[in-house]
């Protein structure tokens, strides 16, 4: 793979290439992949009027990327191995040509239903080998996939098949979940009894349910497979082709669907999982924990992994089921080189103790990654310890659902940084700080909000449906930049910091979520008047959810308003979003135009009471004292 950055001078001079000539050096790496028409400009692009296009006028089908021109070198290598939740039930592994055989019975079972290019398919399953078929099968059709995490409750999933127009679904009866089976069709079915556009149901047998089919809309997967061949043709799609879509959360209420298309997407996550875990030689073996649901499965778990030709590991289960070796028995059952996974999901390990560590060997590990959260240095130096025995690079992978793919991290093996700090910008990424005012920050060090210059092929393109959103969310704050949310600190060297989310965004256990949906859940339970969220720092998560609460007059038992909002918020958004501290107080802190002022509420839910900063301009200052005496 001629793209392989093996030197920190190669990097250097790839990121000056990349600089100066962004073109060139994308359509360099380009040409390492299938097109079946070849560009005719490599960009084009606006971030005032935000329209970005890459390789406009190629085409070329992902999968076939994927897996068609493996077949020939590694068409017996494993591309996926899939480990059960139980570890006493086997495990499955599907080689590249296998892996190709159950994607296009998928994909046949989709045009059988009359699934069209451009179509929108919904998938809402737990990880299992058909989860990625499912993925796969939507993107050699042509249809446009838009996968739901599995914890969303009825009513998420009903507003994300409601906004992407989604006429096609594929789940499971349920899925296991440790010692728990929960419930996925049952799911499904009520949020069809509040969205009502779509065709037909395809139900994937997990548990052994009875399938409970609604004739002319539901057909159990197990039956229509056997009317299908092995064989589907790649459909040709245009370079900005929308690839699919994945829902995310923002400063407001709802959640967008944000848009990733064919060619850039395909060539950014190939090129930053070749390089940030130096994936060079076909068949290593690769173990993101991530769920498909989020942009980490999508990216390194299915697209990056198969692109690069390395065998990909996908689990079903809880690191912690059934004890919390588990993780690490899979390591050594699977002998994995590279893992990549969440500081909170070190952090929990970690609280364990090193016991469950001590029974494994892990002498397979080659490199290490870390995503989604800042990742705090005791836990970096446990994993690196404990984990890495003090030999395999850590990566700390900077990025979003928006970016594609990954943008600010260290090159395994290659480029170094100190713990908790993220590294420097991949090739053709160009970072600033912005200061309040939406000035670049120019000297070495400083601290900013983080925003990005240029585009890159990985880049997000639109909010579906919504492009007023896609503008306003990324484009409006800093004209002229693609604005993050976050907030970073550049140090000696030009490494960068991530400090965490500047805007009404909180990351729980690496789920992000908007402060602004979780009031609405909480709004929405009978007795309550108004809520407030914010983040907390909080040891296993990460950040954790504080609720502020003002109630009426009308609840006749107290004690039952917890759970009721405990409730609202898993069936309103899922378990995920629950509380994990609720006050009840008697009213919020306010300005006088009635904007609650979050900025007190953050500081009284983080302890820090003695540094409240200027309170006199709201409405009712003495309200302040009554919400710090009743903090939890
Ligand atoms: C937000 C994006 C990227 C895949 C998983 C999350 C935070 C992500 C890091 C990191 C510090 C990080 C940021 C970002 N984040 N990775 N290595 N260090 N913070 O994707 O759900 O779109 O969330 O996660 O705050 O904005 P996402």
């Amino acid at each position: 793979m001629s793209f392989l950055l093996k030197t920190p001078a190669e990097y250097q001079e790839a990121y000056r290439q990349s600089i100066l000539h962004p073109e060139a050096f994308w359509e360099n790496i380009a040409n390492a992949y299938t097109w079946r028409k070849p560009w005719n400009d490599v960009l084009s692009w606006d971030f005032h009027n935000p329209n970005i296009s890459w390789f406009e006028g190629a085409t070329l089908n992902i999968t076939e990327n994927c897996l068609d021109r493996h077949i020939e070198q590694l068409g017996n290598q494993p591309a996926l191995i899939w480990e059960p939740n139980d570890p006493k039930e086997q495990s499955r592994q599907f080689t590249y040509s296998e892996l190709l055989e159950e994607v296009n019975r998928m994909a046949n079972i989709l045009l059988a239903l009359g699934v069209k290019t451009g179509d929108r398919v919904c998938i809402y399953l737990p990880m299992i080998p058909e989860l990625s078929f499912a993925v796969l099968a939507c993107a050699r059709i042509g249809a446009i996939h838009s996968v739901v995490f599995a914890g969303f409750s009825a009513q998420s999933l009903a507003d994300r098949i409601t906004d992407a127009q989604a006429e096609w679904v594929i789940t499971a009866d349920g899925q296991y979940r440790g010692a728990k089976q929960i419930p996925l069709k049952a799911i499904v079915d009520e949020a069809l009894e509040i969205s009502t556009g779509v065709k037909a149901v395809v139900v994937v047998n997990r548990l052994n349910w009875p399938l409970h089919l609604k004739p002319g809309r539901d057909y159990a997967y197990a039956d229509l497979i056997k009317n299908v061949t092995n064989f589907c043709e790649p459909v040709e799609r245009s370079s900005e082709d929308i690839l699919f879509i994945l829902y995310t959360s923002g400063s407001t209420g709802k959640p967008k669907g944000v848009v990733h298309t064919c060619g850039g997407y395909m060539v950014y996550a190939g090129y930053t999982f070749a390089n940030v875990f130096q994936c060079d030689a076909p068949g290593k073996i690769f173990w993101c924990t991530a769920d498909i649901g989020w942009i980490t499965g999508h990216s390194y778990l299915l697209y990056g992994a198969l692109l690069q030709g390395a065998t990909t590991v996908m689990f079903e289960g809880i690191p912690t089921w059934p004890d919390a070796g588990r993780f690490w028995q899979i390591i050594d059952k699977h002998r994995v080189e590279i893992f990549y996974t969440a500081p909170t999901a070190i952090r929990s390990l970690m609280a364990q103790g090193i016991d469950p560590v001590l029974s494994y060997s892990l002498h397979t590990l080659k490199i290490l990654g870390s995503v989604g959260e800042p990742i705090n240095v005791e836990a970096w130096q446990w994993y690196h310890a404990h984990i890495g025995k003090g030999k395999c690079p850590i990566v700390d992978t900077w990025w979003q659902t928006e970016t594609g793919g990954i943008m600010i991290s260290t090159i395994a093996g290659v480029t170094e940084a100190p713990p908790a700090t993220a590294g420097h910008p991949l090739p053709g990424i160009q970072p600033v700080l912005l200061d309040a005012m939406g000035t670049e920050i120019t000297e070495d060090t400083g601290e900013g909000n983080l925003a990005i210059r240029f585009p890159w092929p990985g880049m997000l393109r639109g909010t579906y449906g919504d492009p007023e959103r896609f503008r306003l969310s990324y484009f409006a704050t800093y004209p002229g930049y693609y604005f993050t949310g976050d907030g970073a600190r550049r140090e000696p060297g030009g490494l960068y910091r991530i400090l965490g989310r500047v805007d009404d965004v909180i990351n729980v256990s690496g789920h992000r979520l908007g402060t602004a949906e979780i009031e609405n859940a909480i709004n929405l339970c009978p007795g309550v008047i108004e809520s407030a969220v914010v983040g907390f720092p909080h040891e296993i998560k990460g950040q954790g959810i504080y609720a502020f609460v003002v109630l009426d007059n009308s609840i006749p038992e107290m004690e039952l308003i917890y759970d009721q909002i405990m409730e609202g918020v898993a069936s309103g958004i899922g378990r995920m979003a629950k509380p994990d501290k609720i006050q009840l107080v008697t009213g919020l802190p306010k300005t006088r135009s009635g904007k609650i002022m979050r900025r007190i509420l953050r500081k009284i839910a983080e302890g820090e009471i003695n540094n409240l900063g200027d309170i006199s301009t709201l409405l009712d200052p003495n309200l302040v004292g009554e919400i710090i005496e009743g903090r939890i």
